[in-house]
């Protein structure tokens, strides 16, 4: 079994993998932000992306989402779990705590969000945006291994790379979004369209700006970041142990495109 992992800030690698490699890739929508690390862990072949580069180089703008996907689908991936800091938007979600992103509001403005296009039109559902078979896997693992998980969470996307303002993040809040990051959309989407299951872990970091006496900074995204990095790897290293082919055979991905291809065959 193959499995994608998606670095976000503060997630550069994970432990444990042996028989370490770098693959580099070259993708019809060009570079992947940088090599995957392919390694085994528990039998399975494990590939690891960080999102914005080591060194952290690309803006949420700038990350080359569609050559990340792309890369995971020619190395056949069979599920992606792509992990990332999120501001809160409730009260009740802590900065440490995990959540499980199952919908998402997207508020994203000039990203290249589809494969399709130049002659092909597809059309695929996306309303459920991750997959309901991988997330209870990734679930089970935080409960498991004693990590604050919230079951399910809306995620709104912005496009940054500034964070919002008071009234923006109010907004926001009205709307009953549960936490807000910059670069699930459209790598969500990509994940969807390439028919790969994707699970998404948002770990807050920060109370965003809709609380009094809070605010946001990078310095106080990566201080959360790091103290609660090794939840994360531990709750990847069980998900990785656990996973079977079988748990996500139905997976509502792996026919996306059935029925989603509106251009006829013979104009293709
Ligand atoms: N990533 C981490 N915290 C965030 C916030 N408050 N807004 C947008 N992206 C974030």
């Amino acid at each position: 079994m193959k499995i994608g992992i998606i670095g976000g800030s503060g997630l550069y690698n994970i432990e444990g993998l042996t028989d370490v490699e770098e693959i580099t890739l070259e993708t019809p929508f060009g570079k992947p932000s940088d090599a995957y690390i392919h390694g085994k862990l528990a039998g399975k072949d494990v590939y690891f992306l960080p999102r914005h580069g080591r060194g952290h180089i690309y803006l949420p703008s700038e990350v080359p989402y569609r050559a990340n996907i792309y890369g995971f689908k020619m190395l056949g991936v069979d599920a992606i779990i792509s992990v990332s800091a999120v501001g809160s938007m409730k009260e009740e979600i802590k900065p440490g705590d995990f959540v499980i992103v199952t919908q998402y509001f997207d508020r994203t403005k000039s990203r290249p969000s589809t494969f399709f296009g130049n002659g092909i039109v597809a059309h695929i559902p996306f309303d459920k945006p991750t997959c309901e078979l991988l997330n209870e896997i990734v679930y089970k693992a935080c409960i498991e291994e004693g990590i604050p998980v919230h079951r399910e969470g809306t995620y709104i996307c912005i496009e940054g790379p500034q964070f919002s303002t008071k009234a923006e993040s109010k907004i926001y809040r009205s709307w009953g979004v549960d936490v807000i990051g910059m670069t699930n959309i459209p790598e969500a989407k990509l994940a969807r369209e390439a028919e790969i299951p994707y699970s998404a872990v948002a770990l807050a970091t920060d109370y965003d700006v809709w609380k009094e006496g809070e605010e946001v900074n990078v310095e106080k995204v990566l201080a959360t970041m790091a103290k609660n990095i090794e939840n994360a790897k531990r709750m990847l290293k069980r998900v990785i142990e656990t996973l079977k082919p079988e748990d996500i055979e139905n997976s509502y991905a792996r026919t996306a495109l059935v029925g989603a291809i509106q251009t006829k065959k013979e104009y293709i």
